[in-house]
């Protein structure tokens, strides 16, 4: 099981994923590291005082630097700036690429063996810049938005129905932004089609409020984006990957020919385990989904062929 485990950026999103983690219980060392001097030493000390209380052993460390993050098993980057009221997540793409660049060229050196979960956004591009500039094999960097997206979808259809959300399954594919791609034919409760529950107009409407799940939360905070389903949408796929349990997750993951596309990154479903990626699952789509999933291909992969040059 991988001992260390670094989170880049100490703001909302990785200051909760790091609790998250270490309330695992199952790594050594969570190492939290950001460029605010004392903010990440600030929390590691504080997320240790929770030890005794909570129950976990694993330490937290905090640093301005990458020295403690060296030989890194799985690094997280959240490092970037989150959107604002009325900003899409593609107006954070230029400060963004700068900063995930920075933190990308650190890692390759401190953590060469590590895989790499990238959440800063625009989502599909960060995680194609940071595997550029890695220089990994591309199954072990990997983009949280599906866990998230999908997450959202399950909620929503879950309080629509009054039923648990443990009965829910739902799920979202291509892009994290406006051409993802929720898959209502793969959509049950308690094993029933989704469609025979709920009118067809108002399972579009559900779509739609996931497609603006983000964007929602952000117009409530006024500052910031959201942090607790995403912290724990990357917290399960960073154990997941420690705990190597194939478990099949719709992440942003390296595409080569599967449903018919090559050569993006892009929302697909994954087994997810030790070495990042194992494979890329194609999943049964109505010809409307997979219409839906090659046009977030194109639109991701323009996108995410100007990052190279940011
Ligand atoms: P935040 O503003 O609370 O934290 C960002 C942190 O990054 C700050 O502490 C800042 O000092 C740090 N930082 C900036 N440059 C850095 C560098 N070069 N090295 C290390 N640290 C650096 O923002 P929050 O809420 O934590 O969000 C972080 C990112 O995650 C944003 O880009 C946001 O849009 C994205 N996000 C992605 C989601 C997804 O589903 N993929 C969901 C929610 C947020
Ligand atoms: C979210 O979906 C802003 O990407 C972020 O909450």
């Amino acid at each position: 099981m991988p001992g260390k485990v670094t989170v880049v950026g100490a703001g909302f999103y990785g200051s909760t994923t790091a609790q998250r983690l270490a309330e695992y219980n199952i790594f050594d060392t969570v190492v939290l590291t950001d460029i605010v001097e004392g903010k990440p030493q600030g929390q590691a000390l504080d997320l240790n005082q929770s030890r005794p209380i909570e129950g976990f052993e694993t330490k937290v460390v905090g640093t301005n630097g990458y020295e403690e993050t060296a030989g890194s098993d799985v690094v997280v980057i959240t490092a970037g700036l989150p959107r604002k009221p009325g900003m899409s997540r593609m107006d954070l793409i230029e400060v963004n690429a700068k900063i995930v660049r920075q933190v990308s060229e650190n890692i390759a050196k401190t953590s060469p063996d590590a895989v790499v979960v990238v959440v800063s956004n625009p989502l599909d591009e960060m995680t194609a810049l940071a595997a550029n500039v890695l220089g990994f094999p591309r199954s072990r960097v990997i983009g949280q938005a599906g866990m998230l997206d999908t997450a959202r979808f399950t909620n929503f259809v879950a309080e629509t129905l009054s039923v648990p959300v443990g009965s829910v399954k739902t799920l979202t594919l291509g892009s994290h932004g406006d051409t993802m791609v929720p898959v209502p034919s793969q959509c049950t409760v308690d094993g029933k089609p989704l469609s025979e529950l709920l009118p067809a107009a108002k399972i579009e409407e559900l779509v739609d409020r996931t497609r603006n799940g983000g964007a929602e939360v952000v117009a409530l905070l006024k500052t910031g984006s959201a942090y607790y389903a995403p912290s724990a949408a990357a917290a399960r796929m960073v154990k997941a990957i420690a705990e190597d349990s194939g478990t099949v997750m719709p992440v942003c993951a390296w595409v080569q020919g599967e449903f018919g596309i090559s050569d993006v990154y892009l929302g697909v479903p994954a087994q997810v385990g030790a070495g990042g990626v194992k494979k890329v699952v194609e999943l049964g789509l109505t010809d409307g989904e997979l219409a839906a999933l090659k046009t977030a291909a194109e639109a991701v992969r323009a996108k995410q062929a100007d990052v190279a040059s940011l």
